[in-house]
């Protein structure tokens, strides 16, 4: 199974390169899943119905956000529907879900969407506890769980990859817009409990 996780589209132009790329990317790679964040592919802040109509064109499996999850209002019409994620661990009671449990290959696929809290302008719910609570009841229904953690620091995003090791198959970073490059496989890969 090979998933593509494409970190924030940024504006129009970053829907077009998108456009543009993703067919032959997915070829290259033999991408089976694709899973984008869209928190500012709207002019930078949102998502509008139009992108994300053209991500479910481009068969975009899964959309996460961040912490410009609310910035267009148009997203209020299509956030129930069941590829678009935002961060898991907003308060209880907001709208839209936080994890999704989608089927690939004959898989299972879990995504969930975190946001951090450190220089984060938005505050939200502990994202440790929050993600825990998900895999705990999801682990045993599912064959493969990815993780977008929208945040900042990167001590934060390490701190997390050291609480999910083990626990989940992924786990990626978005929100700052650079490339790091610092992928790695983590000590606990072969103790997944699930
Ligand atoms: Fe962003
Ligand atoms: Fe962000």
């Amino acid at each position: 199974m090979n998933i593509l996780a494409v970190g924030d589209i940024v504006g129009e132009n970053g829907v077009k390169k998108l456009k543009e790329t993703l067919l032959n990317i997915k070829s290259k790679y033999n991408i089976d899943f694709v899973i984008v964040n869209a928190e500012n592919s709207a002019g930078g802040m949102g998502i509008t119905t139009s992108i994300f109509n053209d991500l479910k064109e481009m068969k975009v499996d899964v959309i996460t956000m961040g912490n410009h999850t609310w910035g267009k209002k148009d997203i209020f019409s299509f956030i129930d529907n069941p590829i678009i994620i935002r961060p898991a661990n907003y308060s209880k009671g907001v709208v839209g879900k936080g994890y999704g449990i989608y089927e690939c290959k004959g898989k299972k696929i879990a995504v969930i969407n975190l946001i951090g809290r450190t220089d984060m302008p938005i505050q939200s719910d502990n994202p440790f506890t929050a993600v825990q609570e998900i895999v705990d009841s999801i682990s045993s229904n599912v064959d493969i769980i990815v993780v977008d953690f929208h945040a900042e620091a990167t001590a934060e995003k390490i701190a997390m990859k050291y609480y999910m090791d083990g626990k989940v198959t992924a786990l990626f970073g978005t929100h700052t817009h650079v490339q790091t490059a610092d992928e790695e496989v983590t000590k606990n890969r072969n103790r997944l409990y699930y």
